[in-house]
């Protein structure tokens, strides 16, 4: 397989707008693009997955690293992935190989090379053509500091990813169609946190049977939540009930460490935050992302709820979400927020 690499590489260290120094270590990865079949709001979908898994898998990588991810399209339209935040050339490899466009037709595979040359964080990739987002194709990105390279906090005990975003029953190519014909796409259906459906916080809003994501922590310990909006159009409130969250990275830049009790992330947004399981587990933990911005008694179903589950949780989750901030039409809390971050020196 080293052999095989070889080539791809060397064309991407050619292509490659500084040129890469080929003692940077290299990762490669196989995706094979596909629909398989979920029911997040509990009808069943078509949603697009990375080797079966939806969310795709995580590229986690080290800085400078050489990533070479080999990406078989195997849906019925074009597809193109962006690496969202990773600094380079825009993904237009038309170097005459393939004769083809610049996404990858159906049946087909292609490389993508790139170098995540001196940088840090917490990223996510996305198929932006077409409303496919909307289906899902979407996964982390880790780039993790060299050894020698100092963080401006402790190392947490844990890694947790957060994908939250509002979908749609109808599937992409529907959505896609809408728009065509110069309709709206109006409300979505729903939140999904981890390509999951709400956890049944109130029976008469959220119907029996849907999966729900469970996130399971040991009390004390402090871990690193790296939580990303990839949803299509709406900003969404997140707080996990009686927990602090404090920032500490975005999109590739450290923060000077602040805490937050809720937080607005808009589609498109990358955050971390250190959270400590500091609370005593008389019951399990709400983890809500609320859509913003809107009539909220009139969007109650665009809300994302999961569970944090302590080892030594004593009972379900119950009782009222925490409340989003009570801002429906002022938009200067949500950006005094956003002003209050300051980036580390
Ligand atoms: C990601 O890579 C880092 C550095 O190699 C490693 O410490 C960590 O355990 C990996 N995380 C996952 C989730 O694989
Ligand atoms: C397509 O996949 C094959 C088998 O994994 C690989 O050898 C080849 O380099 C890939 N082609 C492109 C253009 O990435
Ligand atoms: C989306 O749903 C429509 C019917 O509403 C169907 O014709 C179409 O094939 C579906 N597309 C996908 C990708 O599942
Ligand atoms: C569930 O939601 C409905 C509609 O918003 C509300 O009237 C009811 O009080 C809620 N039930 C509980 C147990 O919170
Ligand atoms: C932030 O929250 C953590 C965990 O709840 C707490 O230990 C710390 O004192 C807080 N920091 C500030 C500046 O409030
Ligand atoms: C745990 O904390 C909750 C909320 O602060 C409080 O209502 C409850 O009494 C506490 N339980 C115990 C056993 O300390
Ligand atoms: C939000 O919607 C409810 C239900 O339709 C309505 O009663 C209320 O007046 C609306 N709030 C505002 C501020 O428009």
């Amino acid at each position: 397989p080293a052999a095989a690499l070889l080539l791809p590489l060397l064309l991407g260290f050619l292509a490659a707008p500084s040129p890469a120094r080929a003692t940077d270590p290299y990762a490669a990865f196989d995706w094979d693009v596909s629909y398989v079949t979920r029911s997040p709001l509990g009808v069943p979908q078509k949603v697009i997955a990375i080797n079966k898994e939806f969310p795709g898998p995580v590229v986690n990588v080290t800085t400078n690293y050489n990533v070479a991810v080999n990406v078989l399209n195997s849906l019925d339209e074009p597809l193109l992935i962006t690496w969202d935040g990773i600094q380079q050339r825009k993904n237009c490899w038309q170097d005459g190989v393939l004769g083809t466009n610049c996404p990858i037709p159906p049946g087909w595979n292609w490389t993508y090379n790139f170098q995540v040359k001196d940088q840090i964080g917490s990223f996510f990739y996305f198929p932006p053509l077409s409303m496919q987002r909307a289906a899902g194709g979407f996964g982390g990105i880790t780039v993790n500091n060299r050894a020698v390279i100092s963080v401006p906090f402790d190392t947490p005990d844990g890694d947790v990813r957060l994908f939250i975003g509002d979908w749609y029953k109808k599937n992409h190519t529907d959505l896609r169609k809408m728009l065509d014909d110069g309709k709206e796409l109006g409300m979505p259906d729903g939140v999904l946190m981890n390509g999951k459906g709400p956890y049944r916080y109130n029976d008469s809003l959220v119907p029996a049977g849907i999966e729900y994501e469970t996130i399971n922590v040991e009390p004390g310990k402090t871990y690193r939540f790296r939580v990303h909006n990839v949803g299509v159009s709406t900003s969404l409130n997140l707080r996990i009930q009686g927990h602090n969250m404090a920032m500490v990275e975005t999109e590739g830049s450290y923060t000077m460490k602040q805490n937050f009790t809720n937080l607005d992330i808009h589609v498109g947004q990358s955050y971390s935050f250190l959270v400590t399981m500091d609370q005593n587990a008389s019951s399990d933990y709400y983890i809500v992302a609320s859509a913003r911005f809107v009539n909220e008694s009139l969007w109650t179903r665009v809300t994302g709820v999961a569970i944090l589950h302590y080892s030594n949780s004593k009972g379900k989750a119950s009782g009222l979400l925490p409340d989003p901030p009570n801002d429906e039409y002022d938009k200067s809390f949500s950006m005094n927020q956003a002003r209050s971050i300051r980036f580390f020196m």
